[in-house]
């Protein structure tokens, strides 16, 4: 069966390559259900002029989303074939891929529209190179995703304690790792807000100066140094292993979706020895912005190729919780302190106190024994 088109992040553009104009569609416009979907699928809320890629096959496409004064973005948008070099185009091949794209597009919209119509009203127009092959669009068959969140859900920052308090003294060491994590969630925030991505570690860095100095102790930059190393081998909470080994054994697909850079991220599961239970590790750091904004959880869903509502959230940070529901995201909350969820934004779908009562928890759901609201 031909796979369909898949969504991959900008920063996955081929490089040495020539864009060949397939396809104008000046008015998108006027079918607003199809603007959505593009802005949706491709995050163009906040990435006005951005463009959209598509592999299908080894077979790269661009979307260049076209604005008009005056009408919401996009109000046109073009394909263009992504060509190595100065290969000459596959006519067959291309035309085949811009009819898979366009049935993409209307089995991603809902009302009047449909495959089928496409396929049908096309067909008159269609070459015959695409018509034996007109590929049908890929129905999710996979099942749900576990996303889980790192630091604080699978591996605990405020450890850093031990290590703090020989710099601080033992009855600062837990205040001064607490003022250190705060800072840096903070610090996300602010920088997201402002569209002023730095990378975590340069932000935990800036938070750890913080904490320090606002505890009244001086910054040495050898012990700075071995303080932020001592980031990337965070101990694992002890339900973490074993939670994910038997969710392992039913066989779910499980990633990571953290703040941490892609480095920092992996460097903390390897050390872990955790990093074998993920099929991937997502860091924000390929959208430039931090959690909740909806551009990490809409990437998660792209670089996975699973529709949000398959994809199933685990975290212990409400904030990250509430941003993956707003996103259409299911959701698992980690309330290891106990102390309440946020009043801001729906409540999570599931709440556990601890990752060891997710195996069964997800077991008796799927069964139709529980819901939790
Ligand atoms: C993480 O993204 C929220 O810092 C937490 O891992």
């Amino acid at each position: 069966m031909n796979a369909g088109p898949v969504v991959v992040p900008p920063a996955e553009r081929p490089s040495g390559c020539r864009a060949v104009p397939l396809l104008t569609e000046p008015s998108v416009g006027h079918y607003p259900e199809f603007r959505r979907f593009l802005v949706d699928t491709f995050g163009l809320d906040d990435r006005i002029g951005a463009s959209g890629l598509l592999r299908l096959g080894d077979r790269a496409y661009e979307l260049v989303f076209l604005g008009r004064s005056g009408q919401p973005f996009p109000s046109g948008v073009e394909i263009h074939a992504l060509v190595p070099g100065l290969e000459p185009l596959d006519e067959d091949a291309a035309d085949h891929d811009v009819w898979a794209i366009l049935l993409w597009l209307t089995d991603g919209v809902d009302g009047e529209w449909s495959a089928d119509t496409l396929a049908t009203t096309g067909r008159v127009y269609r070459v015959p190179a695409a018509v034996e092959a007109a590929p049908t669009p890929v129905r999710e068959t996979r099942g749900e995703l576990l996303a889980f969140d790192l630091y604080g859900t699978l591996v605990d920052p405020l450890a850093i304690a031990t290590e703090l308090a020989g710099i601080v003294g033992p009855d600062d060491a837990e205040r001064v790792a607490a003022t250190w994590r705060r800072a840096q969630i903070d610090y996300a925030f602010r920088l997201t807000v402002m569209n002023r991505y730095q990378d975590f570690a340069e932000v935990t860095g800036r938070a750890l100066d913080f904490a320090l100095a606002e505890a009244g102790h001086p910054v040495d930059q050898d012990a700075r140094g071995a303080l932020l190393a001592r980031y990337d081998a965070l101990e694992p909470f002890p339900d973490a292993g074993p939670a994910l080994r038997a969710l392992a054994d039913t066989g779910v697909e499980m990633v990571v979706l953290s703040n941490g850079s892609p480095a920092m991220a992996e460097a903390c599961l390897r050390t872990s020895g955790l990093s074998a239970y993920f099929s991937r590790v997502v860091s924000v750091d390929a959208v430039r912005a931090y959690k909740p904004h909806p551009a990490v959880y809409r990437h998660l869903a792209e670089v996975t190729g699973r529709p949000v509502e398959a994809i199933r959230l685990v975290s212990c940070n409400p904030f990250d919780v509430v941003g993956a529901a707003t996103a259409g995201m299911r959701t698992v909350w980690v309330d290891r302190s106990g102390t309440g969820f946020d009043t801001l934004g729906a409540p999570p779908e599931l709440t556990v106190r601890a990752l060891t009562d997710l195996p069964d928890l997800l077991a008796s759901e799927h069964d139709g024994d529980i819901t939790q609201r």
